[in-house]
């Protein structure tokens, strides 16, 4: 079965035509980050009128790509929550006027499902041909994630650990309380006067810093604990808190020295609101200051995040005796956490899956895969669906 994916959540336009779930005929994405980064992070009402723009090529692209006509497409799939209200209702308006002039089945897609599907996608170079997947069993094929299993779902703003019984089966074990891990790197990156997406940049300015320790002949592990930084363990829940971490990070690049931040009874105060401009100049003050200085605090704040992220999944997936974790959303594209939660998990002989980075941040792959599995269960939507900007997973009761 081949369906076209399109996602349009945010700051990306995404569109792609996917077999079966799993084999990628084509991926296009067309990303608004260098527009969003003049301003520090995305402008919702610039991210819409971006998507208009773009979203038409994008999909002509994919086609083009796939070597793909309209004859040939069984679905159409389209996000339709959660995400920026503006942006969610191009993609699928696009999605619900095409499989209406083609006579096609059309499905609204959960973004944060399909973020967990991306692990279901498999490389360009695996494509089997139509006869090979004609007796295949089309819930499990060889190379598939195993249930039940945990999958950690990290985006710009959802931090979820989740249990996976099967296909569609998701009960929620912790969420964050306050900022998304994604959002944390944003901020954090907007204090430090990193660019923005926040992620990457945070990362190689920790890269950068433990590069430059190994040059002066040190451990370059020294680098992520240059800072001493807060982790909120939150003990006996699978809950994460990252408004604590940001705080100390607001203050450190206001340029108080370790030791007063310490003493400091303000410290647990979290900051609240959209502090912009505040973190603006505090970000450039701290730039001014030295790269060495921002790539340091770069480094121990990523620590300080992974620290927490992979302990708690691994507490959790020991206490639900999962044989496999899965990372999900655009911070599971990150490099530390990868290797970290690979040296919690190995020793347990629980086996750690995450999609390639391509696939981790937003696409519209991982939109066709979970829409495949739905259509599998011979679900689809009618052309009444609006798009649900506050929408979670489908979560069942323990
Ligand atoms: O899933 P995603 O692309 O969009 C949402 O659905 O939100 O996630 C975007 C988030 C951003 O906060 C970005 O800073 C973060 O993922 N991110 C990373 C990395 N790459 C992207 N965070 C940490 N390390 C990375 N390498
Ligand atoms: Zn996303």
């Amino acid at each position: 079965m081949l369906i076209l994916g399109i996602e349009s959540s945010c700051d990306e336009t995404g569109a792609a035509i996917v077999k079966d779930g799993r084999y990628l005929l084509s991926n296009v994405v067309a990303t608004q980050a260098e527009i969003h980064n003049r301003y520090g992070g995305v402008v919702p009402e610039v991210a819409s009128r971006q998507q208009l723009a773009t979203i038409i090529p994008v999909i002509e692209t994919a086609l083009d790509q796939a070597a793909c006509g309209w004859e040939e497409i069984d679905a159409i799939a389209a996000t339709y929550g959660p995400g920026l209200a503006g942006s969610l209702l191009v993609g699928l308006t696009v999605g619900k006027a095409i499989a209406l002039a083609h006579n096609l089945p059309f499905l609204g897609v959960n973004h944060l499902e399909a973020h967990i599907y991306a692990n279901w996608l498999r490389n360009q170079t695996t494509i089997i041909s139509p006869q090979e997947v004609d007796d295949a069993d089309w819930e499990y094929q060889e190379g598939d994630p195993t249930f039940p299993l945990i999958c950690l779902v990290i985006s710009g703003a959802h931090s979820e650990l989740v249990l996976v019984r099967g296909h569609g089966q998701y009960e929620l074990l912790g969420r964050t309380r306050d900022d998304a891990a994604g959002e944390a790197f944003d901020k954090v990156a907007r204090i430090l006067g990193l660019s923005y997406p926040g992620g990457p940049a945070i990362q190689q300015a920790a890269q950068r810093a433990e590069e430059e320790l190994q040059q002066q002949g040190k451990s370059p592990v020294l680098a992520r604990g240059a800072y001493r930084l807060p982790r909120a363990w939150l003990r006996g829940t699978h809950d994460f808190s990252f408004s604590g971490l940001k705080t100390a990070m607001l203050h450190l690049a206001e340029g108080a020295t370790e030791d007063e931040y310490q003493r400091d009874a303000h410290f647990a105060a979290s900051t609240s609101g959209n502090q912009v401009s505040q973190y603006t100049r505090l970000g450039m003050q701290a730039a001014q200051r030295g790269g060495a200085d921002v790539a340091l605090l770069a480094a121990s704040f990523q620590e300080a995040v992974v620290d927490v992220l992979a302990v708690k999944t691994r507490l959790a997936a020991q206490q639900y005796h999962v044989k496999q974790v899965l990372l999900a959303g655009g911070v599971a594209a990150n490099i530390s956490l990868r290797t970290r939660l690979g040296q919690e998990l190995r020793p347990l002989n629980i086996r750690l899956s995450y999609p390639p980075v391509e696939f981790c941040t937003d696409n519209a792959a991982m939109i066709a895969s979970a829409a495949f599995f739905h259509l599998l269960r011979g679900e689809q939507h009618g052309f009444d669906l609006d798009v649900e900007p506050g929408l979670s997973l489908p979560f069942t009761e323990k």
